[in-house]
């Protein structure tokens, strides 16, 4: 099954499962954005929109997703933002080098089949000096985690993977470096990390 068609599956019974789990998580992440000037911010795979509560209002956002179901539910609570949605691919994004000034990744690099390449075109549609707000699941290189490592065929093709190493995925982006990287819930399993577009 293509993780499209999972997601529009699961669209329905996200927020039931997700919302509760993660919010103290995202709002911790999500403190770190600038809360003035306004400027143009991408929120990439934007699934359901459980990160809009939590955004500053002064910006200008758009949302991206590949899956359609997600995105409908993303609509109904733009009213507060500046929001614009757009169907999409994290991994050929439909925007100019250089046209954005921040981006938030929640949730998306451990599930998109080449997250590199992800954080690779995230890096192209920032400005220098744009920062990247990453919330996610991680393994370290070399961690023991042998049922994860063993699941995670099989879930990637349903919903995510569950043996992505970001050590590996910043090491093929070179465009951006590392700013800040914290345990934020399962014993340091999910992370909130910052990156920024090298001038
Ligand atoms: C686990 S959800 C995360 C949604 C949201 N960021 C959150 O934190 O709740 C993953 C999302 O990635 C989307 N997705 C999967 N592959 C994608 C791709 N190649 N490009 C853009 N979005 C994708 C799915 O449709 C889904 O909405």
């Amino acid at each position: 099954m293509s993780l499209k068609r999972s997601y529009s599956l699961i669209a329905p019974f996200y927020d039931l499962v997700l919302s509760g789990a993660l919010a103290g998580v995202r709002r911790r992440a999500l403190a770190r954005l600038p809360t003035q000037p306004a400027q143009r911010i991408l929120i990439n795979g934007i699934g359901t929109g459980l990160d809009l509560p939590w955004l500053p209002q002064v910006h200008h956002y758009v949302g991206l997703d590949l899956t359609r179901a997600m995105l409908l539910r993303a609509r109904p609570r733009d009213g507060r933002l500046d929001l614009a949605l757009v169907q999409g691919d994290s991994l050929a994004l439909p925007f100019a080098d250089s046209s954005f000034d921040h981006a938030v990744l929640h949730l998306i690099l451990a599930i998109v089949p080449d997250p590199a390449r992800a954080l690779a075109e995230t890096a192209r549609i920032l400005k220098p000096g744009g920062r990247v707000y990453v919330m996610d699941k991680f393994l370290r290189r070399g961690q023991w985690a042998p049922m994860r490592r063993a699941l995670s065929p099989l879930s990637a093709r349903i919903v995510t993977k569950l043996n992505v190493v970001f050590e590996d995925i910043a090491e093929a982006t070179p465009a951006l470096s590392v700013m800040r990287d914290e345990p934020l819930l399962a014993g340091g399993w999910f992370r909130g990390i910052e990156l920024v577009k090298r001038a």
